[in-house]
């Protein structure tokens, strides 16, 4: 698929991610994070910093009302052209999450999100205010194991081979960049459980917020 700017350029960055999503080791590490969470029901998850949509697709076909939103108007593009041709219900929208109103969703995801932003501490703050209470925070970053050296051990320890030159740039790309999970225990939240992914190169954090009932004094 080729998306395009207006004014006829090719657009580098849903280009990359559309063909990151289509890697075999990035879809099931994203459906193991997204399968960490019990069925929706119905229930609102807002995907934020969505790109070309995998985790905001995963999320409605677990039966969740799933919302992507991304400052990126063509990652938008890419998502939607996505889900329309996969018969996926998930929906998308530009915006900047820090402006979506506070309590928005059961269920606020964000996979590789925290390491882009000027302000990561503040991001976090920002997604946290979007979850209702007793929701559910889903972040998804690499973890300090996510070097070349290791993500080469495991790619000889034989994970799935389609698009794994991904992961060799992601590991290049991220090493010694990497999203200090400390900060989540700033939250005040009522649980964090911390899982592994892809050989522990990626970790997926669930972090519980208080319900009204159960907030403390
Ligand atoms: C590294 S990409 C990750 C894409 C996807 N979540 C994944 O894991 O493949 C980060 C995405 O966050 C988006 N983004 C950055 N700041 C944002 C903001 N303030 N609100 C919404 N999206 C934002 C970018 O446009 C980009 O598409």
């Amino acid at each position: 698929m080729v998306v395009a700017s207006e004014n006829g350029a090719i657009v580098i960055a849903p280009l990359l991610f559309t063909w990151l999503q289509g890697a075999d080791f990035y879809f099931d590490l994203h459906k193991e994070a997204v399968e960490s969470l019990p069925a929706g029901n119905g229930k609102q998850w807002l995907d934020i910093g969505s790109g070309p949509g995998l985790v905001a697709r995963l999320a409605a076909e677990r039966g969740y009302r799933a919302l992507g939103i991304d400052t990126d108007p063509q990652m938008v593009t890419a998502a939607q052209w996505i889900a329309r041709h996969s018969h996926s219900p998930a929906d998308f929208q530009t915006g900047d999450f820090t402006r979506l109103p506070a309590e928005s969703a059961q269920v606020v995801s964000a996979a590789s999100l925290l390491a882009v932003l000027p302000d990561r501490e503040a991001g976090l703050r920002s997604l946290w205010r979007l979850l209702r209470p007793g929701g559910t925070l889903l972040i998804v970053e690499p973890t300090h194991q996510m070097t070349s050296a290791n993500a080469r051990r495991a790619i000889q320890n034989g994970l799935p081979k389609k698009r794994i030159a991904g992961l060799r740039m992601w590991a290049n790309a991220r090493q010694g960049n990497i999203v200090d999970p400390s900060m989540y225990e700033t939250l005040g939240a009522k649980s964090i459980y911390f899982q592994p992914l892809l050989h522990g190169l990626v970790g997926t954090w669930v972090i519980q917020k208080f319900s009204l009932a159960e907030a403390p004094a």
